[in-house]
């Protein structure tokens, strides 16, 4: 990174989520503000139930926020159309945990890939040059488009649908991409390669990469920035050398030591 501060891309101010009535309430997310720049990869780290999904799922606009506000490209997020949601996910897409929900599973390939190159406003294209985008994006991620256009999400590994996801991210080109523990189904070397290419995105089109996780050795590998959460709320942020070389929560001191292996855990010499 250079030293020039990116500019800020999504930011939040005192987001929080109730889940539930007074007899059951859940705090998920607790007022947390945040700042995410351009070209940047953050992460946010934290717990089983710490409220990083819930905190996701707002910022996708999937689920409603209880209070506060979201402000995207430098404007407060409005989704209160159909319209106007579509018009956002064109700048903010997502990799989930799990690929198999991710897909709707009546829609073969070609379908799920060719939906994204209309999103792109690609409709009009011929049938050769939208072939031509569909194969290059397979290509990206190591797939070979001729193999899958007639087949279904469910006839593919879960590795292989990882990467579809992937590819779809390399079809719509959003300005921020939020991956929800995107390597959770696959092996250490797939988990490079995942990585790898989510990285590659962000330096070809300077996308910006939210990266939630429970590993705070992967997050200071992959991270410019760190976020770390604990009962809803962000504790502790700031550089991944800050953050995770000089902790000053308690919290993340014990994150950092359920990791004794920080140097050592990851084999990611194929990140680059
Ligand atoms: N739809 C829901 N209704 C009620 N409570 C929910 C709902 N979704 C999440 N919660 C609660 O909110 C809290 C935060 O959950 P969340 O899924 O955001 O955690 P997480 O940090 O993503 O955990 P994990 O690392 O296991 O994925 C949990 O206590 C969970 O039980
Ligand atoms: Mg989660």
């Amino acid at each position: 990174m250079s030293n020039e501060k990116a500019a800020t891309c999504l930011s939040g101010k005192g987001i929080t989520k109730i889940f539930g009535n007074k007899k059951t309430k859940t705090i998920a997310v607790d007022h947390v503000d945040f700042e995410f720049c351009k070209g940047q990869v953050i992460s946010i780290v934290g717990e089983s139930g710490s409220g990083k999904t819930t905190i996701t799922k707002m910022i996708l606009g999937l689920t409603s926020v209880t209070e506060g506000e979201i402000y995207f490209d430098g404007k407060i997020r409005d989704i209160s159309s159909h319209k106007k949601k579509k018009d956002y996910w064109r700048g903010i897409q997502a990799v989930f945990q799990d690929p198999f929900a991710a897909f709707n599973m009546f829609y073969k390939i070609d379908a799920v890939l060719l939906d994204c190159i209309n999103m792109r406003g690609g409709k009009h294209l011929s049938k050769e040059k939208k072939t031509e985008f569909m194969t290059e994006a397979c290509g990206f991620v190591n797939l070979k488009f001729q193999e899958l256009t007639n087949k279904y999400p469910f006839e593919l590994s879960g590795g292989q649908m990882q990467r579809l996801m992937i590819a779809r991210i390399f079809l719509l080109k959003p300005k921020i991409l939020i991956a929800d523990e995107p390597t959770s189904m696959v092996d250490a070397c797939s988990r490079a390669t995942i990585l790898d290419m989510l990285l590659k995105l962000r330096d070809e089109n300077n996308m910006t990469i939210v990266f939630i996780t429970h590993d705070i050795g992967l997050a200071y590998y992959v991270s410019d920035a760190v976020y770390i959460m604990e009962h809803g709320k962000f504790v502790e942020h700031g550089s991944a050398d800050e953050v995770i070389l000089n902790p000053k929560e308690t919290y993340t001191k014990r994150l950092i030591s359920d990791v004794p292996k920080i140097y050592e855990k990851w084999d990611l010499t194929t990140v680059g």
